[in-house]
């Protein structure tokens, strides 16, 4: 979905104005005074924060960011601030990075975090963006898109709520009863809601949400201002609602993840990065032995005509790993999706909505320049996208302090204990933890561990490895299989499929397939690779029957699904307590290693999530069960 920018001018006072809506971003008495004085003090803070592990700030209309900016100012600057900061906002119109960085200036106390905000300013595209600051404790998601649209998708408990539209009268979407309703669904007991507007209309349309809504002083020029209250209080002052942390004593674990591939790597950082002790349980001599031990692969949007959850999913996995993947471990050398029809492939771009320094077609002339090879047509250039090293991603990952590796640990059987969940290696030797995740990749195909009975099946493939095919190649070219710029004088062709396979010798058939797709990207192929020296590198692939992964928290087959009256909803779905899955990353294991990470993480520890509702939703390990149901098939967890 496209997003059009916001177009900004001067007032005469020198305030920005929205040309589209005609209005003032802030009065003239100051940005950062307003949101001291509406934001920050309508909603308590920052005394509400104090003493809690986390705490989240949901804002409609982000505008310059003038309001993220002073409360980022008064969290730091706060010594009894909470251990981590969420902030959600939404914009249907954001300002392009050069405009931000116009209107919010120079100079400051926040200079640097001004300067963080505008280096990891998204691109313009719908959807969710998620950006950090200070060393990760405080995240931005940004919502890119329309209010009455999104907010209702956006999974969340709000802890306080910014709401800061234009003038109502010039901006009604953004302050009507559904915007209310959606609000009043997403707040934690005790929430306060702050905004400068007081009409009355607003007021009732909270009120009748069930908000406990007041009049405090205004700023600047306007008398009045509304706070409202969200009734109950929060239980307790921490509010991770299904992990304990034994910060206290480091020998404890509270999360046992089993494989250090991609995916099991990415879920034990982004858990240790919250502060919680991870055993990282693996069978091998080392980790990423298996299918993500490959020399490089190739990350990049997946594209479909409408917005499905692959196409959304996959553009979020993939602006997730380039804002946050270490620079060691990846090369934004940038990638071109080669479309053969040049009409079908730019009406699929065009379909996309992106701005053209995400994506852009390309003739074939300027795809030979920006690759150094020529390739058989033109196509999608994706300026940032490129290629990564998984093994160097997953040691990156597995480096993250409070995460612990223990290698040649192969997990024989898993067990309930009262307080969580036991792994039991082959050598008998036990570890506990409250929170159990399988990240075994193709071994959850013969070990579930009795655990689940999701119906994985595995997608043998193999690259041919080339010495000194194609040094000249600076950019990934891809179709349906892809070359990548050479590793050490190696050039990896991607790749074999042969579905329902999982064994892991070489095969001259599989060289034919992946060197078939070569020959197809590049004409140049066959005569390049006669007589070079060539091996190749095989993994198994794990795919689901909807070929979307599996992310979540996993369905207990025993227990009844939750009854009430209607259609069964997903979130029903009884969970085995503290039971996790990251698996069936396909062929995509670079683009949904971290997604899934930042997912689970946010699931376990009740913080807001970085993907819509209906995404999480798709990915979901209870999704087959639950359709089951809906089907009204008695035995629902049967494939
Ligand atoms: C030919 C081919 C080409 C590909 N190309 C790309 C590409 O270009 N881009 C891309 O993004 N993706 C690509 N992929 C997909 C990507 O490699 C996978 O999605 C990803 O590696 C899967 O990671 P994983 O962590 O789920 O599995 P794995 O890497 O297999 O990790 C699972 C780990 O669990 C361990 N384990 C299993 N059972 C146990 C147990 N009982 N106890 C302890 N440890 C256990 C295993 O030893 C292993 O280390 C490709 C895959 C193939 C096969
Ligand atoms: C007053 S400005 C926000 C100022 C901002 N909070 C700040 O601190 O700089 C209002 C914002 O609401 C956004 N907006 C207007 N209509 C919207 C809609 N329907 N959905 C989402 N955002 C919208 C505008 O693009 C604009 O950025």
């Amino acid at each position: 979905m496209s997003i059009q920018t916001a177009r900004i001018e001067a007032a005469e006072s020198g305030t920005p104005v929205a040309s589209r809506f005609g209005d003032v971003y802030h009065p003239t008495a100051g940005a950062r005074a307003q949101a001291e004085h509406v934001f920050l003090r309508g909603c308590g803070l920052p005394e509400r924060w104090r003493g809690r592990s986390q705490f989240t700030v949901l804002e409609t209309g982000f505008g310059l960011g003038n309001n993220f900016l002073t409360l980022l100012a008064a969290w730091r600057g706060d010594a009894q601030r909470c251990d981590r900061l969420h902030v959600v906002s939404i914009d249907a119109h954001p300002p392009t990075r050069e405009d931000l960085a116009h209107w919010l200036g120079a100079g400051g106390t926040d200079d640097a975090d001004r300067h963080a905000l505008i280096a990891q300013w998204p691109p313009a595209i719908a959807g969710l963006h998620r950006l950090q600051f200070a060393d990760g404790r405080v995240t931005l998601t940004l919502a890119l898109g329309d209010v009455q649209v999104l907010l209702p998708k956006l999974a969340l408990r709000a802890d306080a709520i910014f709401m800061d539209g234009f003038a109502p009268a010039k901006n009604p979407a953004m302050w009507d009863a559904a915007v209310c309703k959606a609000l009043a669904e997403r707040a934690a007991p005790g929430a306060l809601l702050a905004t400068w507007c007081a009409t009355g209309q607003l007021r009732r349309d909270l009120a009748d949400c069930g908000f406990v809504v007041e009049k405090q002083p205004g700023f600047g020029h306007k008398r009045e201002m509304t706070v409202a209250r969200w009734p109950g209080q929060r239980a307790g002052a921490q509010t991770q609602p299904s992990v304990r942390t034994h910060r206290a004593n480091a020998q404890t674990t509270d999360v046992i993840v089993i494989g250090a591939g991609l995916a099991g790597a990415a879920v034990a950082a982004a858990l240790a990065r919250r502060g919680l002790h991870v055993a990282v349980l693996e069978r091998d001599a080392e980790p990423a032995a298996r299918t993500s031990s490959h020399l490089a692969a190739a990350f990049r949007p997946a594209m479909a005509r409408g917005s499905t959850p692959l196409a959304r999913l996959t553009l979020a996995g993939c602006l997730l790993a380039t804002q946050q993947w270490p620079a060691q471990a990846w090369a934004p050398c940038g990638a071109l999706q080669m479309e053969p029809d040049e009409a079908e492939g730019r009406a699929l771009l065009a379909a996309q909505g992106w701005p053209a320094d995400f994506a852009r077609w390309v003739e074939q002339d300027d795809a030979a320049s920006l690759l150094g090879l020529r390739p058989a047509a033109g196509g999608i250039w994706f300026e940032t996208m490129g290629y990564a090293r998984p093994r160097e991603l997953v040691a990156h990952w597995l480096a993250q302090p409070g995460v612990a590796l223990h290698v040649h640990c192969a997990v024989e059987r898993v067990e309930r204990t009262p307080m969580g969940w036991r792994a039991i290696g082959a050598d008998g030797r036990a570890q506990e933890a409250d929170q159990l995740v399988l990240a075994q990749g193709p071994a959850d195909l013969q070990a579930a561990h009795g655990l689940h009975t999701l119906s994985l099946s595995p997608v043998r493939g193999q690259c041919s490895l080339i010495d000194g095919l194609a040094p000249q190649l600076k950019a990934v070219l891809a179709g349906a299989g892809y070359l990548l710029p050479a590793q050490g004088g190696i050039t990896v062709l991607g790749a074999s499929y042969e579905h329902g396979e999982a064994a892991e010798d070489e095969r001259e058939s599989s060289h034919q397939q992946a060197q078939a797709k070569a020959a197809a990207l590049w004409p140049g192929f066959e005569a390049a690779a006669q007589g070079k020296p060539r091996r190749a590198w095989t993994g198994i692939r794990v795919v689901t029957p909807d070929r979307l992964p599996v992310i979540g928290a996993l369905p207990d087959p025993q227990a009844a699904p939750l009854a009430r009256p209607g259609a069964p909803q997903l979130a029903d779905m009884p969970r085995l307590p503290g039971a996790w899955i990251a698996n069936a990353y396909g062929s995509r294991g670079l683009t949904y290693a971290l997604l899934g990470a930042e997912l689970i993480t946010a699931q376990m520890l009740g913080e807001p999530l970085p993907i819509e509702r209906d995404l999480a939703d798709a990915v979901d390990p209870a999704r087959f069960a639950w359709r089951n149901l809906k089907r009204g098939k008695t035995r629902p967890f049967s494939a």
